[in-house]
C-alpha cells in the first residue's frame, strides 16, 4: 500500500509528511491528507475556488454551515461596520454590549421554546458543553444531586469539546483518553429503538440521569432522519422520568429542515436547544443555547441566595459575531430562504430516489429538509467516490456508514442540485465500472 509519499503503514514518517504545513488539520489522518490538501481561497454563492485553480461546487455547505452561500457582501459590511464601532465587549456580570443584547431578543423571538433565555458562545461544541453543564447544575440546585448522567444516541455527533467527546456516539471520537467517557457519567442509548432507550433508563435509574442529548436528524452519523415515532417516544421517556431533553440543532437550526428549527418540523418541545453554524452561516464563529423558563427562572430570582450559573468565555456574546448574526437572520427572512428550503426538500428527495433507481451500488438514500445521504454498497468506498467527485468539480463528504453527505447552501438552484446528484451518480458508476 502506498499513500502518497508514505511507504507502509506503521513505517517511520517520510520527510514530505514532516515538511507539511505548520497548521495541524482537524480530524485528519495526517499521512493521508499530507500533500493533497485542497486549499480554498475564495467563495461565491454555492461555489468555491482553490489555490490550485479549481472551481468546486460546495455540495455540503462546508461543514453544514454556509447556508446563505459564500461571499455575501452584506455580511462582510455588517462585520466591518461593527468593528469600526466596537469589536466586542464582554458580557460578564453587569457588562454587556448592545449587539449581544439585540441578538438575544431576536433569538428568543425565533425560538420554538416559549420565553427562552439565550446563552451565547462561539460554536456548537461550546454550546453542548454549556447545555450539559446546565443540566447537571439544574438538578444539583433542585437538591437531586444524583441526577448527573448525560445520555446520547449511538452514532451521535455533538462536537469535540470535553462533553462532545464524552457523549460521542461515534466510538472513534470517544476513544483514546483513558476512560470510557472523558467527563464521567455519560451513556449511549439506541439511535432508533425507544424500547431499548427505556431499558437503558431503567438500568441506570432515572434518579441518576440528568439529560438526554439528541440531534433530530443525525448529521455526521450518516444523515439519519429519526425512525417513525422515535423522537416522540424519547420525549415521553424524558418527561416521565424527569430527564431534560436537549435538542442539538447545530445543523438543523435556522432553516435547514425547511422550518426555522427541527423542533417545529418534528413537533418537539425540548428543555434546551443548542445552535451554532446556521445562526451566522459561518460568517462569524457563534453558537449558543436556548433555555426554557423552568431552567432559568431559579437563577433570576430576586434574592441574595439566588445561585449563579458559572459559564461564560471572553467571546460569549461577541459584538461583531452578534452583529453578523443579526444581519444574517434579516437576510434569511427577507430572502425567504427557509420556505425555499421547504421547496428544495422535495426536489432533493426526487433526485435521490432517481439516483437510487439507476445505480445498483446505491443501497439506500435518506433525506429530510435539505439534508441528504447516499449510502453505498460496501464494494465501493464513499471516501473514494468523494475524491473522484472533486475531480469532477463537486464537493461531497464521506460520513459514517459509507454514506455521502448532501447539504448544499439554501441558495442552490434546482439545476445545480440535480447536476450535483447526477455527478454523484457518474462518480459511482465510474467506480463500479458501469
Ligand atoms: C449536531 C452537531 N452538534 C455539535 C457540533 C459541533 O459544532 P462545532 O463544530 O461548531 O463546535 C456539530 C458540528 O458539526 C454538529 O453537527
Amino acid at each position: 500500500m502506498t499513500l502518497n509519499n508514505l511507504t507502509l503503514p506503521g513505517s517511520s514518517t517520510s520527510a514530505s509528511v514532516l515538511e507539511s504545513p505548520a497548521l495541524w488539520p482537524a480530524q485528519a489522518h495526517l499521512p493521508t491528507v499530507s500533500g493533497r490538501q485542497l486549499v480554498v481561497e475564495r467563495g461565491a454563492g454555492s461555489w468555491l475556488y482553490t489555490q490550485d485553480g479549481r472551481k468546486l461546487f460546495d455540495g455540503t455547505a462546508g461543514l453544514w454551515h454556509a447556508n446563505v452561500g459564500h461571499g455575501n457582501t452584506e455580511l462582510a459590511q455588517a462585520a466591518y461596520e461593527q468593528m469600526l464601532q466596537l469589536e466586542t465587549y464582554h458580557i460578564f456580570a453587569r457588562y454587556s454590549n448592545d449587539k449581544a443584547l439585540a441578538l438575544g431578543e431576536k433569538l428568543a423571538e425565533l425560538s420554538p421554546i416559549d420565553r427562552a433565555k439565550i446563552i451565547l458562545n462561539s460554536g456548537g461544541s461550546d454550546a453542548i458543553d454549556v447545555a450539559c453543564k446546565l443540566a447537571r447544575r439544574h438538578w444539583q440546585r433542585e437538591g437531586r444531586d444524583s441526577k448527573k448522567v448525560i445520555l446520547s444516541r449511538e452514532f451521535a455527533y455533538h462536537g469535540l469539546h470535553a462533553y462532545g467527546t464524552s457523549i460521542a456516539g461515534l466510538e472513534f471520537n470517544r476513544e483514546g483518553y483513558g476512560t470510557e467517557s472523558l467527563v464521567p457519567e455519560t451513556a449511549r442509548v439506541s439511535f432508533n429503538d425507544p424500547a431499548q432507550v427505556e431499558q437503558m433508563v431503567n438500568r441506570i435509574g432515572a434518579e441518576n440521569i440528568a439529560a438526554l442529548v439528541t440531534e433530530a436528524v443525525q448529521g455526521t452519523g450518516g444523515v439519519n432522519p429519526p425512525a417513525p415515532g422515535y423522537l416522540e417516544a424519547i420525549a415521553r421517556i424524558c418527561r416521565e422520568n424527569d430527564i431534560l431533553l436537549i435538542l442539538d440543532e447545530v445543523i438543523t437550526g435556522f432553516g435547514r429542515m425547511g422550518t426555522m428549527f427541527a423542533a417545529e418540523y418534528y413537533g418537539m418541545e425540548p428543555d434546551m436547544i443548542t445552535f451554532a453554524k446556521g445562526v451566522t452561516s459561518g460568517y462569524a464563529p457563534l453558537g449558543g443555547v436556548m433555555v426554557a423558563p423552568h431552567l432559568w427562572e431559579p437563577f433570576y430570582l430576586d434574592s441574595r441566595d439566588t445561585p449563579i450559573f458559572r459559564h461564560g468565555a471572553t467571546y460569549a456574546g461577541h459584538a461583531t459575531a452578534s452583529a453578523v448574526a443579526l444581519k444574517h437572520l434579516e437576510i434569511l427572512e427577507r430572502d425567504q430562504l427557509v420556505p425555499r428550503v421547504a421547496q428544495l426538500e422535495s426536489t432533493l428527495r426526487t433526485e435521490l430516489d432517481a439516483l437510487a433507481g439507476r445505480s445498483e451500488a446505491v443501497t439506500e438514500v435518506r433525506s429530510a429538509g435539505l439534508l441528504g445521504g447516499v449510502c453505498l454498497h460496501e464494494s465501493l468506498s464513499a471516501e473514494q467516490v468523494c475524491d473522484d467527485l472533486v475531480e469532477l468539480g463537486f464537493i461531497g463528504r464521506p460520513l459514517r456508514g459509507n454514506t455521502i453527505q448532501i447539504s448544499p447552501p439554501f441558495i442552490v438552484t434546482d439545476g445545480e442540485l440535480s447536476t450535483f446528484i447526477n455527478a454523484i451518480g457518474e462518480a459511482i458508476n465510474a467506480r463500479s465500472g458501469k
